[in-house]
């Protein structure tokens, strides 16, 4: 689920993003087990393919508390917690980020759950717990959280769970925290939520990998049996179809045939949040516009209304707004006159190669098992299987020259696959491996020496 939000274009073939749904099953650890379980939960069957999300990360959500007045517990030292947190993709950055935070991930899916205990352990994380339960009946003891991250889960589950997720935000949320609460939004999501719709008619009810087979089989007689498109109606229909070719059969499933997918306009998210005693804040989805576009957009809104919620409903009509990450507090917290964020000293940026290069732990982990690596800015950068044979072998034990040995070895016997001959590679691994440690460096992934 990174980066949800798409500039509205008639233009095929653009990335999108990524979800959620719920349906009751039990679990291995015994913390949820249920009567009225009938089938696996389809996060057992088909795993989630969560991503770090740059916007739930707590030093954006502290920059936006402050900005509001919220006097709250700086990140280095939070309590944060994420609902339904998946394999914990996104929280293994933060807490290894924030050493002395104290973070806690929950989820309903055993499988999910299992796979981020190793993970915690194989990064040797000792702020990361993550525990498998049902928000609907889970008891975190009286604990309170300075930041709670619920990112892909509202708009995939019955009312109930949506319902009881926003009580549990206020109940555990500290008078100061924020919540993070990210949903489908409207009018954007409606061809999306028709297309959802049409599948779950067209799609049965056996095992996910089936119904997945099902969908890909009803979305290839769609598109060749609606007629050349038109009108601009007919444009987005075709548009939504043609992405869904290329997706992922867990983003698929859990996108698409949910049986409880639900988008909302602000107003009404507003007055959910509401009713369990929370308020909006801001919101930090990116809107797929540049400054100078997002800009006119606010100025035109904020000439035709004074109402805030009123003024960002509109500009999500005027955006074509299909994905929101808004952020909600207590709606009696205590709020004070100094807005400025307490910065936070990063480990500073390296401005040459070392001698030896060293990423963390974590970045070598990521780049091995996940092809990719969180930056500093909590962001995804994608990693080729070149770069993550780099990645992985910075530790701080190896210079260049060393580098290029263990790749050359790596090519020789077949580890590494490469396109062209090795007599055409092998002289080029050098400079191949330096720009590699150079992109590294750039993004902040070199740590000093
Ligand atoms: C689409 S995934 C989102 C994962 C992650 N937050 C992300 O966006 O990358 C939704 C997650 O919510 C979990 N979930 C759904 N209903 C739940 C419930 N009632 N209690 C706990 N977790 C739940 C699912 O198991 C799944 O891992």
């Amino acid at each position: 689920m990174c980066g949800r939000e798409r500039t509205p274009r008639y233009a095929k073939g653009r990335a999108r993003p990524q979800s959620v749904r719920a349906r009751r099953g039990g679990d291995a650890f015994g913390d949820t087990l249920r009567d009225d379980v009938t089938r696996p939960d389809d996060y057992d069957e088909v795993p989630y393919e969560d991503r770090p999300v740059a916007e739930t990360h707590p030093d954006r959500l502290h920059r936006v508390a402050r900005a509001a007045g919220l006097p709250i517990a700086p990140p280095e030292r939070a309590r944060i917690l994420e609902l339904g947190c998946a394999h914990a993709v996104n929280l293994l950055p933060i807490a290894a980020a924030l050493p002395g935070a104290r973070v806690l991930g929950i989820d309903r899916s055993a499988r999910q759950i299992e796979r981020a205990r190793h993970d915690v352990a194989a990064v040797g994380l000792t702020n990361l717990e993550v525990r498998c339960a049902d928000v609907m009946d889970l008891d975190l003891g009286g604990e309170r959280f300075d930041y709670v991250i619920v990112h892909g889960v509202l708009s995939w589950v019955p009312d109930a769970v949506r319902d009881r997720v926003l009580s549990l935000c206020a109940t555990v949320l500290d008078a100061a925290g924020v919540a993070y609460v990210s949903y489908n939004a409207m009018p954007g999501w409606a061809v999306g939520d028709g297309v959802r719709r049409t599948l779950r008619e067209l799609v049965g009810d056996g095992p996910a990998t089936e119904r997945v087979a099902e969908a890909r089989a009803a979305l290839a007689w769609l598109r060749g049996a609606s007629p050349d498109p038109e009108v601009v109606e007919a444009v987005l229909l075709d548009q939504e179809l043609a992405e869904l070719e290329h997706r992922t059969d867990a983003y698929l499933l859990h996108e698409y045939l949910v049986p409880d997918g639900r988008a909302y306009w602000l107003r009404e998210f507003v007055a959910l949040a509401e009713q369990a005693g929370l308020a909006y804040v801001d919101d930090v989805a990116r809107v797929g516009l540049d400054d100078a576009e997002r800009q006119v957009l606010e100025d035109r809104v904020a000439a035709r209304t004074s109402d805030p919620i009123a003024r960002a409903q509109l500009f999500d009509v005027l955006a074509h707004r299909r994905f929101r990450a808004s952020v909600l507090a207590h709606a009696d917290a205590p709020r004070v006159a100094d807005r400025r964020p307490h910065g936070r000293s990063r480990v500073p940026a390296v401005a040459s190669i070392p001698a030896r290069p060293c990423v963390s732990v974590l970045a070598r982990f990521e780049a091995e098992h996940r092809g990719f690596v969180t930056t500093p800015e909590h962001a995804c950068a994608p990693v080729d299987p070149f770069v993550a044979c780099v990645v992985a072998r910075l530790d701080g034990t190896r210079t260049e020259g060393d580098l290029v040995a263990a790749l050359t070895d790596d090519l020789r016997s077949g580890r590494l696959r490469a396109d062209a001959p090795l007599a055409a590679i092998e002289p080029a691994l050098p400079r191949l491996i330096h720009g590699a440690l150079e992109r590294l460096r750039a993004e902040g992934l070199l740590l000093p020496p």
